[in-house]
């Protein structure tokens, strides 16, 4: 078991041999790229960063998991607090700092990143000048991801923000659970719609934030016999879910995309996103997702 962190970048890795790897110098994302455990190389090999993504800090990282915190996409109220912030916000954008282990054992290891108000660039700060903390632990396991992510408010007045785990998944995937769960269709004028298929697969251009989902885990099907390799998706206190491929146009017009790679992606993003969490002055709010591997049948054979 060990926490690794050299030239800003931190390394997590278990005893079972699985390891996951991010950066705290540029914007805080997980490369889950070098696991070494059969159980986890599907999901492993899912949440690569996108080829074209710039690591230089001009842009949000694409790939991983970019935080998405205070605003998600640009607010519809021209009247929100957040209303002056780029699309998804800060804390995509910002640099965050590795705060150091939790836990280091047997059964899990994790490590914690922060981002104050104090590290956020100044033309952002000034649109939203808030004092602020965020937290976010990222906790493995031999078969499980977690990330969680706290926001303080460190400030005297109450303040209101939308928070989503930004999650790129690169296999070909259907998604279980959101039926019966209406959604706003982004490419479709936000029309409601209510999803009444057993699973959503992705075969076009699709931007849907799927409101108030009551279930709090789905199934990722990766379309094997028996289910063999499919992960489930717990959502922690977070109300909807974002699914989101931009397909081949907008792939195209996307110049840090491949213009290929919306064959093999699709982001599910758990957040809450359809109304502002009102966080009061000195107190503390948490959300986060657990991705949990299912054992391969070679494995649960043995
Ligand atoms: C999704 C949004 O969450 O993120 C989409 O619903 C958006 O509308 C996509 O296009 C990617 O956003 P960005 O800012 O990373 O290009």
């Amino acid at each position: 078991m060990t926490i690794k962190d050299y030239e800003g970048k931190v390394s997590l890795e278990h005893s079972s041999g699985s390891s996951t790897e991010g950066t705290s110098v540029l914007f805080i994302y997980l490369s889950l790229i070098r696991y070494g455990l059969e159980l986890l190389e599907l999901l492993v090999n899912s949440l690569p960063i996108r080829e074209k993504s710039k690591l230089d800090g001009t842009k949000a990282i694409r790939g991983g998991i970019p935080l998405i915190f205070p605003q998600f996409a640009k607010a519809s109220e021209p009247s929100a607090e957040t209303a002056n912030l780029p699309q998804h916000g800060i804390a995509r954008v910002s640099t965050w700092k590795f705060l150091g282990a939790v836990t280091d054992n047997e059964e899990e290891v994790s490590a914690r990143f922060g981002l104050t108000d104090a590290q956020v660039p100044e033309n952002f700060h000034k649109e939203w000048p808030k004092k602020f903390e965020l937290i976010f632990t990222v906790t493995l396991t031999a078969n499980t991801l977690k990330n969680t992510l706290e926001v303080r408010n460190n400030g005297t007045e109450p303040f209101e923000f939308n928070a989503l785990l930004h999650t790129y998944y690169s296999v070909p995937i259907s998604i279980k659970g959101l039926n019966e769960v209406t959604y706003l269709d982004k490419v479709n004028n936000f029309a409601r719609i209510r999803d009444v298929k057993d699973s959503i697969t992705i075969d076009q251009e699709t931007d849907r934030i799927y409101m108030d989902v009551p279930k709090d885990e789905f199934i990722i099907d990766l379309g094997q016999p028996d289910g063999v390799g499919n992960f489930t998706l717990k959502k922690l206190n977070l109300k909807d879910t974002v699914v989101w491929n931009p397909w081949i146009k907008k792939a195209l017009e996307m110049s840090d995309f491949g213009d290929d790679e919306y064959k093999k992606m699709v982001c599910v993003e758990p957040g809450t996103v359809t109304e502002y969490v009102k966080l009061e002055a000195g107190k503390t709010w948490e959300c986060g997702q657990i991705i949990k591997v299912f054992a391969l049948k070679s494995k649960l054979t043995k």
